[in-house]
């Protein structure tokens, strides 16, 4: 079951380490670890196991798939982006986007994620409608992130703590406010908020109330809100599976 890692050449690496010093620059200059952590985030999400279809590969950068509802606002990153990017031609979008994804949880003081590079860009988008809907509960959750995915019940909610980070916009989905008080800081105050229960100025989604209710979901949101380092290990672990879903299968 173990993964085999293509290999990239030493200039690729020299890139890679050049254009994540970058990349730190970029984040803490304009504040948009959140956007950054989105963005990998639906980057990868599309990746459907049936088919092989989808994920980490680069295919963000395509407009067809900015203009997937789910994406709303993911432009603003790639236009954030594509300054560094022209520096390094070399990089495969695949990987650059998902190394955004990391740094944004680095900077923000959210674990180190370990990561390989060496995807390749894609030319076709993924079809449309592969993302979680907010408005939905467990069983859909499962259905994305299980069966479609191949991720676990425990990669679920840890994931779920990305909105850790950021807030929803109105005009991107509906939605309005952050999850918790410091949305520019990676910690467990998602889980501590959703504990909680509805408080003035901040917002839970329905799929994240939901993870109150299942009894495989909550005692993961209980402990993470209660052991943060527990929380950061799990949530390492998940997002690196996220982010090399369908990369380097043995
Ligand atoms: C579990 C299913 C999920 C649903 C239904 C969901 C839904 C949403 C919605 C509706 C927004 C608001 C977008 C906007 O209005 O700007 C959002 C934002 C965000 N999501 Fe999720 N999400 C899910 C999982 C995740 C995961 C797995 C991650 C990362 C590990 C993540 C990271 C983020 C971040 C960082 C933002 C804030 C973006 C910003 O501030 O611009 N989400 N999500």
């Amino acid at each position: 079951m173990g993964k085999s890692y293509p290999t990239v050449s030493a200039e690729y690496l020299k890139a890679l380490d050049k254009a994540k010093r970058k990349l730190r620059g970029l984040i803490a200059e304009k504040n948009c670890a959140p956007l950054m952590l989105r963005l990998a985030w639906h980057s990868a999400g599309t990746f459907d196991q049936g088919s092989k279809t989808g994920g980490p590969f680069g295919t963000m950068r395509l407009k067809a798939e900015q203009g997937h509802e789910a994406n709303n606002g993911i432009d603003i990153a790639i236009r954030l982006l594509e300054p560094i990017k022209e520096q390094f031609p070399t990089l495969s979008y695949a990987d650059f986007y998902q190394l955004a994804g990391v740094v944004a949880v680095e900077v923000t003081g959210g674990p180190d994620i370990p990561f390989h590079p060496g995807r390749q860009d894609k030319t076709e988008p993924p079809v449309e409608g592969r993302l979680p809907d907010a408005t939905k509960g467990c069983d859909h959750l499962r259905d994305v992130f299980v069966k479609q995915m191949g991720l676990s019940d425990q990669d679920i909610v840890a994931l779920s703590g990305g909105h850790t980070l950021g807030r929803c916009h109105k005009e991107r989905s509906g939605f309005e406010g952050p999850w918790t008080a410091n949305p520019l800081i990676f910690d467990n105050s998602y889980f501590t908020e959703l504990l909680s229960g509805d408080k003035e100025g901040l917002l839970q989604l329905p799929s994240d109330k939901a993870l109150l209710s299942d009894p495989a979901f909550r005692p993961l949101v209980e402990k993470y809100a209660a052991d943060e380092d527990a929380f950061f290990a799990d949530y390492a672990v998940a997002h690196q599976k996220l982010s090399e879903l369908g990369f380097a299968e043995a």
